[in-house]
């Protein structure tokens, strides 16, 4: 019989809420024969206080065990901007090597978006995950002085470029529409746009039936909102691809529905599965926060371990409860995953 031993980091804040949901619904939709196990860890805010800890090599050796990583929110205003983000989240991305960061925006029958008309909103965003100026190359000097020089060095490797470029084109040939759009900004970042597009089209000679293009990230976020149905795949970097991915959520539905990959395609290191949104204390504890979005996390984490039908089981019930939602009342966390759990287990 088949096993998927899994790996929950519920977080902080809402993330308890929504991944409890978001349990409810994988137990519901896996067949009788898989043996679901999980094992919950403590990772955030709560871990951080106790013990000053935010993810040590203890940790990743336990979670490298798991295969696959759900994960809810991390982040409370009680610990300093930048301690979880780089000591937590970008931490286990860059040991995992998670460079492919999938970022899928639909925007289905039913839902509200602030776009015009009801555009066909159906692209996912390959974001490179491991470098760009996210991996910590910079640094200050005459600190708070009026002379202060900051970098951020943005690294973008011909290696790490080339692998997430293969990813995007690979998705690109498996969708009907066959079009990958690379977003960079080229005419300015010269050094690192000239190494993205050289590799781009070097390998789109690979991908005959791939409609390849251009575009400037600038430019990209006007068609992000005028055109949306103008892309398919786009391939980006980190820091563009963090960017244009808040933007996407916006316009398909906003991002209680927007759901991500932080994917290691090889295998070698478990891939990690969390809503794009963050643990909003705002509203953490009150059953407001809407599931959805680690939901939909959870079918990209069926579909990476291959559990194709499942994936599309959660996303059909997705689309079928928010395209009734305009006529339901109100509903808390739990209720709509009581009924996105009915409706997979249908
Ligand atoms: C995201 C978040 C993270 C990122 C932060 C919290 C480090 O904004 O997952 O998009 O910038 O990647
Ligand atoms: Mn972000």
């Amino acid at each position: 019989s088949r096993s998927l031993n899994l790996a929950v980091i519920p977080g902080d804040g809402i993330g308890q809420e929504v991944v409890a949901e978001g349990l409810k619904v994988l137990s519901a939709v896996l067949p009788q024969d898989v043996k679901l196990e999980t094992k919950e860890y403590d990772f955030g805010a709560r871990r951080y206080h106790a013990t000053g800890e935010t993810l040590t090599d203890a940790d990743l050796e336990a979670l490298q065990q798991h295969d696959a990583i759900l994960l809810g929110a991390i982040g409370d205003p009680s610990v300093p901007s930048g301690v979880l983000e780089r000591g937590f989240l970008l931490k286990l991305r860059f040991a995992f090597d998670h460079h492919v960061n999938l970022r899928p925006s639909k925007l289905l029958p039913g839902v509200a978006t602030p776009l015009a008309g009801q555009p066909e909103i159906d692209f996912v965003v390959v974001r490179e995950g491991t470098e760009g100026p996210y991996t910590g190359n910079g640094g200050t000097i005459r600190k708070g002085t009026p002379h202060e020089v900051a970098t951020e060095v943005s690294v973008n490797t011909a290696y790490g470029v080339e692998r997430v470029v293969r990813d995007a084109f690979a998705r690109a040939q498996a969708r009907p529409r066959k079009k990958l759009t690379l977003v960079h900004k080229n005419n300015v970042l010269t050094f690192a746009g000239h190494l993205w597009t050289d590799i781009f089209n070097k390998v789109a000679e690979e991908y005959p039936e791939v409609t390849t293009e251009y575009i400037h990230v600038d430019a990209a976020t006007i068609f992000l909102v005028t055109q949306p149905e103008r892309f398919d795949v786009i391939v980006t970097d980190n820091l563009f691809g963090d960017i244009i991915t808040d933007l996407a959520a916006a316009v398909s539905g906003g991002i209680g529905v927007a759901a991500s990959g932080n994917i290691n395609p090889s295998g070698d290191f478990p891939s990690m599965f969390e809503p794009v949104h963050g643990s909003a204390p705002d509203i953490a504890g009150q059953g407001k926060a809407d599931p959805t979005a680690t939901v939909l996390s959870v079918a990209l984490l069926l579909r990476h371990l291959g559990y194709e039908a499942e994936a599309a089981r959660i996303e059909e019930a997705v689309a079928a409860d928010l395209g009734e939602r305009g006529g339901l009342p109100a509903r808390s966390t739990a209720q709509i995953g009581d009924a996105l759990a009915g409706r997979v287990a249908g």
